[in-house]
């Protein structure tokens, strides 16, 4: 949440600091603001409230001078609502110096009391202001930009990125960073900073992963990394794996329906590399297996759709791997004493590696002793650099606030860990676990075949949809995170209240809610693979039908039993039971995108959200 870019080098700086917002703005777009040295020596700001465009129209309007140094920012507002005057950059030092921060400065009120008293003027309510005086406080005694972070850091509480520039030091730029985001670009004779290597992927695919608690300066010719107390650091280079044109629109109306038509590769690309022999054998697992084998319990941590792929994954985990799994939201997982141990695996999910309340509890369950592994979707970022171990899903840059590309991704990767454990431990004979590799290795087929077969109607349900105020989702077995996430999609992007229901719940309360003309998706069990379940689920239907719901089915094709309880059938090619949700997610967020449409919303950038959660 909020996105940082920094850069310094020959080139003019402007359009490369706004190419580098826009690539950020999925962490969030209430807000935006450059500011550049110019030729002159000056330092120029200049900051709008709303999206990158009304700032990208006002310089247009009112060009800042260019100049080679430059940071930029866009918010996603916490401390003061989303104005001008809390936007960033934020001057200080009689503006020449100009500071932006992505995080949350827990200590500040007391900070700006303190600087209050001294005499200092506020022109925002952000607790970005107060660092950005406080840096120009011990800058004007040491006339030292590096020594007055480190002065000024030791001093905060919480989590933050702070990038600075003073227009006495034109190429420079000054960062620290703890807990939040931060990666370095290297390009020839220039240097970037960014909240992640989409900010300047399209320059350089060169980058340094930045460790807590690190301070960083960056000039044309080079790069300095310390730790708070001044002693130089250690970084970690990685070459991007994506290129710049994995993160463009392409032709596409939106990020979103492309990344929902990049589900088949984000499956197959989290499988490569990972099967040999016919059998899982994932290579950042090697030497891992003593883990495994003492393990007698796994507690998945994630928030959102990351948690919900969490509790798909808990079926295979337990099934395949017969291990106990525990699916926790992050935020609640650390604050009630969890009971965990040397004995334990916490894996946490997270496409970003950057959820804040995702980190906070990797670290808890490491002090905890517990062995730690993160299921993650961005190189460099800060979860999987404190995790002992890593899966990375490879579904590819996903920009889209709403996460869908990620999340059958995050359910291969659950999967084939499932089965790597299963081997390791030997609870699934061979035979069975080269069975589900095939079936595996068969999903991006048949969700290609989604795409093609029901894309069209399931845009067309959802455009006679548009004006409904409720929907509601029913599943049963993996069947009933599914229900979840289509009925979380729903709310993220088009604003209408939708509840996913486990289907066997229904009589205990939700039933309630049906009424005439009440739209409910039917997530329905294979009648093949699991006849009992199907047949459960389809008396569900007879239920909600008796009291007038309209019902809109997902159904394996030849599935017959569900036509005469259906108003709208839609069709998943056949799997075996736990390969179903992978197919069934797929109309679900074909109908949510394609009802935020059909209301007119940005279906990229939905309202009050941000991809990237980086506050508690
Ligand atoms: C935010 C996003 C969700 C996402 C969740 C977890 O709330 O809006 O779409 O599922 O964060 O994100 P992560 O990057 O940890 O998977």
């Amino acid at each position: 949440m909020c996105g940082i870019v920094g850069y310094v080098g020959p080139r003019q700086s402007r359009d490369i600091l706004i190419s580098g917002l826009a690539r950020l703005e999925y962490r969030g777009y209430d807000s935006a603001g450059i500011a550049i040295i110019d030729a002159d020596g000056g330092l120029g700001m200049r900051k709008r409230a709303g999206k990158l465009q009304v700032l990208r129209d006002d310089l247009a309007g009112h060009p800042l001078a260019d100049g080679t140094t430059g940071i930029g920012h866009t918010r996603w507002a916490t401390h003061g609502g989303p104005t001008d005057a809390n936007a960033h950059p934020h001057l200080a030092d009689d503006d020449k110096l100009a500071v932006i921060h992505n995080g949350i400065i827990e200590n500040f009120a007391t900070l700006k009391a303190e600087l209050v008293s001294e005499g200092y003027e506020f022109r925002s309510e952000t607790d970005t202001e107060v660092a950005a005086i406080m840096i120009g406080r011990e800058y004007a005694a040491s006339g030292d930009l590096v020594a007055a972070f480190r002065a000024t850091v030791a001093r905060f509480e919480g989590a933050y990125t702070l990038l600075a520039m003073h227009q006495d030091h034109p190429g420079l730029v000054v960062a620290a960073r703890r807990n939040s985001p931060l990666v370095i670009g290297l390009g020839e004779g220039e240097n970037f900073l960014g909240s992640d290597v989409a900010a300047f992927v399209e320059h350089t695919r060169n980058a340094l992963a930045i460790g807590q608690d690190e301070i960083v300066a960056i000039t044309p010719a080079g790069v300095e990394v310390t730790d708070f107390r001044g002693e130089p650091v250690e970084v970690e280079p990685f070459e991007v794996t994506w290129d710049s044109a994995a993160a463009e629109k392409g032709g596409w109306s939106s990020f979103m329906a492309k990344e929902v038509s990049e589900e088949p590769e984000a499956v197959a690309n989290t499988v490569l590399g990972r099967i040999r022999d016919g059998l899982v054998d994932i290579p950042e697992l090697d030497g891992l297996d003593d883990v495994f084998t003492g393990i007698n319990r796994i507690v998945v941590i994630a928030c959102g759709t990351a948690a919900y792929a969490g509790q798909t994954g808990k079926y295979a985990l337990e099934q395949w791997a017969r291990v106990p799994v525990d699916v926790e939201l992050a935020h609640e997982f650390r604050y009630r004493d969890p009971v965990i141990g040397p004995d334990t695996l916490v894996v946490s999910i997270s496409q970003s590696g950057e959820t804040m309340d995702t980190l906070m509890a990797v670290k808890y369950a490491r002090e905890r002793g517990a062995r730690t592994l993160s299921i993650c979707n961005t190189q460099g970022a800060t979860i999987p650099r404190e995790s002992d171990a890593i899966v990375y899903t490879h579904a590819g840059p996903e920009v889209a606030v709403a996460s869908t590309k990620a999340f059958v991704a995050q359910i291969t990767a659950l999967y084939l860990l499932a089965l790597h454990v299963a081997r390791v431990r030997g609870s699934l004979p061979h035979a069975e676990i080269a069975r589900h590799v095939r079936e595996l290795e068969a999903v991006p087929g048949k969700i290609s075949r989604i795409l093609e077969r029901e894309q069209e109607r399931t845009t067309q349900l959802a455009r006679w949809m548009a004006d409904t105020r409720s929907v509601l989702f029913l599943g049963r077995h993996v069947g009933y995170p599914i229900a979840l996430e289509g009925a979380l999609k729903l709310k993220e992007i088009s604003y209408i209240h939708a509840e996913g229901f486990a289907a066997g719940e229904l009589k205990h309360g939700p039933i309630a809610l049906i009424e005439p003309g009440q739209p409910v998706f039917v997530i329905v069990p294979s009648p093949r693979e699991s006849a009992l379940l199907h047949d459960k689920v389809v008396s569900n239907i007879q239920e909600i039908r008796a009291r007038g719901a309209r019902v809109i089915v997902i159904a394996e094709e030849g599935d017959a039993a569900v036509l005469p309880f259906a108003d709208e059938v839609l069709r998943i090619p056949l799997a075996g039971p736990l390969f179903e949700p992978l197919l069934a997610v797929v109309p679900l967020h074909i109908f949510a995108m394609g009802l935020a449409t059909a209301k007119g919303l940005d279906v990229d950038q939905p309202r009050n959200l941000a991809k990237s959660v980086t506050v508690e």
